[in-house]
């Protein structure tokens, strides 16, 4: 089977017209898309209706699943863009929920379009009081990410006026919904495993610090905002809001590709993200340093996540599309430092742990080789530890920030008038057709 493609010049760049297969002595040709930037595409939605073969590749790492104008990642350069704008940029300037209103509409807002965004999202924190029952068939202990799959799952049970997905109306609403109820029901999760009364949001707080006051709240005395805190709460949603195409927003489009409602579709998305391969990583990570205990024992560590007879890999490294350094880690490591500093936690042994096996995997062939840099998840864990969160909770304020990501990737697919139910294809492996044989026989 060989390939060839025909080049045309436009755009300062050589874009292929079309790309030509040889298959079985027969010759096919295929369209090639370019984007506005980035990789061009082989549309091969005619693959298996020509050739009669379907293309192979489980794990989609050459497979453009979608077109979309939200989240553009150059993986070897370390750029992330959300609808245009570097991450660095909105993470510095930006606030979180104008992050949303740029990842839902496509630009950033006016005054007047933040105002009445802001204002939305913030009537919409509040939960259905019938809602508090529903933590106590969880046991103390469950893990936050099984509440939060199970709650956020049942929302539609609570608000099914927003389910139909053909009403735009009923989209918007279920989407500002999901936004501002998300950070309300994390922090009942956390309130619930920790044995505390809920505290109800407050509308004059901004989202973050709304998010710190309903977890680390009590009855008994007021709770004061720490504004270094809360804007580095604010960043670390930011950096958590979208990342195109990765395995929860995924989960979320096919999920969404069926017609299922968004509260069902992002209660998958939030299954996924508990991964440890993917929004798990955060959790696992800063247990990883833990296990490390001291920055003596980092070479046996190295040793063993080079090791392919052992499981074990360095939690917070590599990634699908960063070959290079994740422009999120360079600010969340800022980010470590400046919650550090505020909280006057001078020698935070996990984070010289930290510093001291990245400093060493960085020079180690072993990573060069296999580009495995430090990830978004690398230092969230050092800072949302000293933010005074549990290792439980951390994949869980992942979830509160990627929950605009998914609704943006949601609207997006189900406004798409091409789109159509998500159903691969397989190579199938198994037995060939074959008679029922009676047990006597068998
Ligand atoms: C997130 O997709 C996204 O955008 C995700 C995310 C988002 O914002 O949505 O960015 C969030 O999920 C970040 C990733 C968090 N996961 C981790 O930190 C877990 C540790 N990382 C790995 O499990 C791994 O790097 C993945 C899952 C992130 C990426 O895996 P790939 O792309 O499938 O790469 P691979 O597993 O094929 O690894 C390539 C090679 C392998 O060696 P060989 O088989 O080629 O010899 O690199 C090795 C791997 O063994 N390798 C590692 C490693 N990661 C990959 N070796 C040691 N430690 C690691 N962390």
């Amino acid at each position: 089977m060989t390939e060839s493609a025909t080049k045309l010049e436009f755009g300062g760049k050589t874009h292929a017209s079309t790309a030509k297969l040889e298959l079985d002595g027969k010759n096919y040709e295929f369209k090639v898309r370019s984007g506005s930037v980035g990789p061009d595409v082989i549309d091969i939605g005619s693959l298996y209706n020509t050739t009669g073969a379907f293309t192979y590749d489980p794990g989609f790492t050459s497979t453009a699943s979608c077109e979309s104008a939200i989240t553009f990642i150059d993986g070897d350069a370390g750029i992330l863009l959300h609808r245009g704008y570097p991450i660095d940029q909105l993470a510095e300037h930006g606030d979180f929920l104008e992050v949303c209103y740029l990842l839902l509409y496509g630009e950033l807002p006016t005054k007047a379009q933040k105002d009445d965004f802001d204002y939305r999202v913030t009537r919409h924190t509040m939960v259905h009081e019938q809602m508090s029952r529903f933590f106590t068939g969880f046991r103390r202990d469950a893990h936050p990410m099984a509440v939060m799959c199970g709650v956020v799952g049942a929302l539609s049970a609570f608000y099914h006026d927003s389910t139909d997905i053909s009403d735009p109306y009923q989209r918007m609403v279920a989407s500002m919904r999901l936004i501002a109820k998300m950070p309300t029901i994390a922090a009942m999760a956390y309130k619930y495993h920790i044995g505390q009364p809920f505290i109800y949001p407050k509308n004059e707080l901004n989202f973050a610090a709304n998010f710190l006051h309903m977890c680390f709240a009590v009855p008994c005395e007021e709770y004061k905002i720490n504004p270094v805190l809360a804007r580095a709460m604010e960043r670390i949603f930011i950096l958590h809001a979208d990342h195109e195409q990765n395995a929860s927003t995924s989960t979320v489009r096919l999920a969404g590709s069926s017609g299922a409602n968004p509260f069902a579709c992002i209660a998958a998305g939030i299954a996924c993200l508990w991964g440890p391969a993917h929004g798990g990583a955060n959790e696992a990570a800063l247990n990883m340093l833990g296990e490390i205990g001291h920055v003596d024992n980092i070479p046996e560590y190295i040793a063993r996540a080079k090791d392919k007879n052992d499981p074990f890999r360095l939690m917070g490294f590599g990634h699908r599309v960063y070959k290079n350094y994740d422009p999120r880690a360079k600010i969340m490591q800022k980010t470590a430092h400046e919650v550090l500093g505020e909280l006057g936690i001078k020698d935070d042994p996990l984070l010289d742990i930290a510093m001291e096996l990245e400093k060493i995997a960085l020079t180690d062939s072993y990573f060069i080789e296999k580009k495995l840099y430090p990830n978004v998840d690398f230092y969230s864990g050092i800072t949302l530890k000293a933010l005074g969160f549990p290792t439980t909770m951390f994949t869980v304020l992942f979830a509160v920030a990627r929950t605009v990501g998914w609704i943006a990737q949601w609207k997006e697919m189900i406004e798409d008038p091409h789109q159509k139910i998500g159903r691969p294809r397989q190579l199938y492996t198994g037995a060939p057709e074959r008679d029922y044989v009676p047990i006597a026989k068998r």
